[in-house]
């Protein structure tokens, strides 16, 4: 090889990905799947509980409209906002919620983390702080990716996980841009009534903040009921809240997810969605009409069944030594403390997927204030949670 090629080659060499990238951690429920996909591959028979993902299909009426939409013709562009249609059908939808608003204020996106990053590419400067209860969902890699800065604050098991006010108020700095959201929440379940989200949201007109409120799993309340953030008064200027089908609809393979804001910033969403994915397929807005606007028993019968499912798994983790669970009011999550036992989550969670083939995430993936605790997603088969707590049961006997 010449000289030419040799000094070409090792000059390649310094390549290195963005400086950027160093603190951003990979998702932890994807780790955890990696290696439970790699015991499965050697022949064991894993019970998938780490992944947020119904188990029910889509049902049948949302997937014929795709087809439909499909032949007639639907394989182009759409506009980048979304469909007309489906930005209608959304305003309508949120009527039900308590939601008035118009077309314009909604933004159609592949899946509701895509509106998460759009909103703070739209919404954050770098150095902008940006407060999120914790235990809570992957949002650390999305502010950080825009230069922004999280700011966790705890909301504890003994406050049935519900962030409290004082906590976000000693949390206020000058840097302070938005406060972060999630009810029902991932991981823990828990569900904000009017009065636990007041005293939040008038911090946030107090100190004139945005309030993201990821409220995906607003089909899956089972105590109480589900108030949307954007209901409450004087909250439309500085709310953006996100939806989506993956969980209403058991959709998540589909990628459609919508915000509500401001038009101004959903402008600014806009061109950030034109320079990364343009827009939504069409024959998926089309399911995403027909799952707004067509019958919504599916969603009842599905929440119906998960309430089962949620009984049976709190009262068998509360029968293993060692695990306390309080019962989640919301979404398909149990998170039962593991505190007692005396090992890390990250160390249970190995455990519990070599001894008992049952993949659940450890708690410290869900921001500083998770450890302690292991998720279980409880969106599998009855069967296949009976067979987890016994199996569970049993492993711990052994640690
Ligand atoms: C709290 C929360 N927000 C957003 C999402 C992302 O949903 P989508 O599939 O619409 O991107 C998830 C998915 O697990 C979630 O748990």
């Amino acid at each position: 090889m010449g000289l030419y090629w040799t000094r070409k080659i090792l000059a390649g060499v310094r390549l290195k990905p963005a400086k950027r990238m160093k603190g951003i951690p990979p998702s932890s429920t994807l780790k955890v799947l990696g290696l439970a996909k790699e015991l499965e591959r050697q022949g064991k028979d894993i019970i998938h509980m780490e992944v947020g993902e119904p188990d029910f299909d889509t049902p049948a009426h949302i997937k014929r409209a795709a087809e439909e939409a499909l032949a007639r013709g639907m394989t182009k562009y759409t506009p980048s906002a979304g469909l007309p249609e489906l930005r209608e059908a959304i305003t309508e939808h949120l009527t039900t919620k308590g939601v008035t608003t118009t077309t314009k204020n909604v933004i159609v996106t592949p899946g509701a983390k895509h509106a998460i990053f759009c909103a703070m590419v739209a919404a954050l400067d770098p150095g902008d702080e940006v407060i999120i209860p914790s235990p809570c969902w992957t949002y650390e890699p999305i502010v950080l990716v825009v230069g922004a800065k999280p700011v966790f604050v705890e909301a504890t098991q003994a406050d049935e996980f519900k962030v409290r006010a004082e906590k976000v108020q000693e949390a206020l700095t000058k840097k302070t841009k938005m406060i972060l959201i999630n009810y029902p929440n991932n991981p823990t379940g828990a569900v904000m009534q009017q009065g636990d989200l007041r005293p939040i949201v008038d911090l946030a007109i107090d100190h004139d903040l945005w309030v993201l409120s990821d409220e995906i799993y607003d089909c899956l309340v089972y105590e109480g009921k589900h108030v949307s953030v954007l209901s409450l008064p004087n909250m439309a200027e500085r709310t953006i809240y996100v939806n989506g089908f993956s969980k209403a609809y058991a959709m998540t393979g589909w990628r459609l997810g919508y915000a509500v804001a401001p038009v101004e910033l959903i402008t600014e969403m806009n061109k950030v969605q034109q320079a990364s994915t343009s827009c939504v397929a069409g024959f998926v807005q089309a399911a995403g009409v027909a799952a707004l606007r067509g019958p919504q028993d599916c969603v009842r019968e599905m929440r119906d069944e998960y309430r089962k499912r949620r009984d049976a798994i709190v009262n068998g983790l509360n029968s293993i030594e060692g695990f306390e669970c309080t019962k989640p009011a919301g979404a398909f999550y149990a998170f039962p403390s593991i505190k007692k036992l005396g090992v890390s989550s990250l160390n249970l969670c190995e455990f519990l997927l070599r001894e008992a083939s049952v993949a659940a995430v450890q708690g410290s993936g869900f921001g500083p204030y998770g450890e302690g605790h292991v998720r279980f997603s409880y969106a599998t088969s009855m069967e296949n949670i009976e067979k987890a707590i016994d199996r569970t049961k049993e492993a711990v006997k052994k640690l």
